[in-house]
């Protein structure tokens, strides 16, 4: 039988373990992957007590409460704090999520388990590479492009026109759809990956563009778009509640479409 082993620089490691500071009645236990590209060292888990009676109620809240109170080499992304942002995405006991907008009291299991996105390389400790997502972002050339000559004002859309780009308008590009999706963690050098897609899909339906054609040519490809096998995963993973896995059917739909 094939036997498969990490390669040894990969193996996750126990870290330090911090104990609750003397006096603490409320604590609750925090495993967080550190891993630093400056020290040589392999990945480690670090055990945190974060003092819920002098924390914020949210998952973000208790990550800037370690940095702040405990280890101020624990790096993370966030700017917003309110969901809008999508930088603090991170994958919290087991699942993609944004750290601002879900509560502790979400989280089902006594000790709380965060590590970076999954199938992206880290930069450090939190904070997942998206160099090849914004990329793959980018090229589906995310804004308005027309032929005829510009109006006077602007670019007029009927309400019912507008109404076609709910629940595509609002994505924050977290990639915790992407990351959750396995034909993206096997192919994402050549897969667009849910996000793209979604994106591409709320150009595709936008009535003002004009490049709707050459649009679906950018994705119609064995890989770009046809290695969604609509698992579902990026739906259920999205924290804005849109659906990913509907946007890309929408795009194979129209693929149809105009072949007939
Ligand atoms: S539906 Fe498609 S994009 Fe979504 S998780 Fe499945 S394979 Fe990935
Ligand atoms: S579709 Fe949802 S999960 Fe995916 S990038 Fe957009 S907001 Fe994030
Ligand atoms: S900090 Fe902006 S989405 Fe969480």
């Amino acid at each position: 039988m094939v036997q498969f082993t990490l390669p040894k620089n990969s193996k996750i490691t126990e870290g330090k373990v911090w104990p609750a500071a003397p006096g603490t009645k409320n604590a609750r236990e925090f495993r967080v992957y550190r891993w630093s590209p400056d020290d040589g060292q392999n990945p480690r888990i670090d055990t945190y007590q974060v003092d819920l009676d002098d924390c914020g109620p949210m998952l973000l809240d208790a990550l800037i409460w370690i940095k702040s109170k405990i280890d101020p080499t624990l790096t993370f992304r966030r700017s917003c704090r309110e969901g809008v942002c999508g930088s603090c995405a991170m994958n919290i006991d087991g699942v993609n999520t944004l750290a601002c907008t879900r509560t502790m009291k979400e989280v089902p299991s006594k000790t709380v388990n965060i590590y970076p996105l999954p199938h992206m390389p880290v930069v450090k400790d939190l904070v997942p590479d998206l160099t090849n997502f914004y990329a793959q972002y980018a090229s589906i050339e995310p804004w308005l492009q027309t032929k005829t000559p510009e109006p006077i004002r602007e670019w007029k859309q009927s309400h019912e026109d507008r109404e076609k780009l709910d629940g595509l308008y609002e994505c924050i590009l977290c990639a915790c759809c992407s990351t959750s999706c396995p034909s993206y963690w096997w192919n994402s050098d050549r897969y667009l990956g849910p996000a793209a897609l979604l994106q591409a899909n709320r150009w595709i339906l936008d009535s003002r563009d004009e490049s709707t054609g050459e649009r679906l040519d950018n994705v119609e490809d064995p890989f770009r778009l046809y290695r969604c096998h609509t698992i579902m995963n990026c739906t259920k993973a999205c924290p804005k509640g849109l659906n990913p896995a509907k946007a890309i059917a929408e795009i194979k739909m129209k693929l149809v479409e105009r072949q007939v």
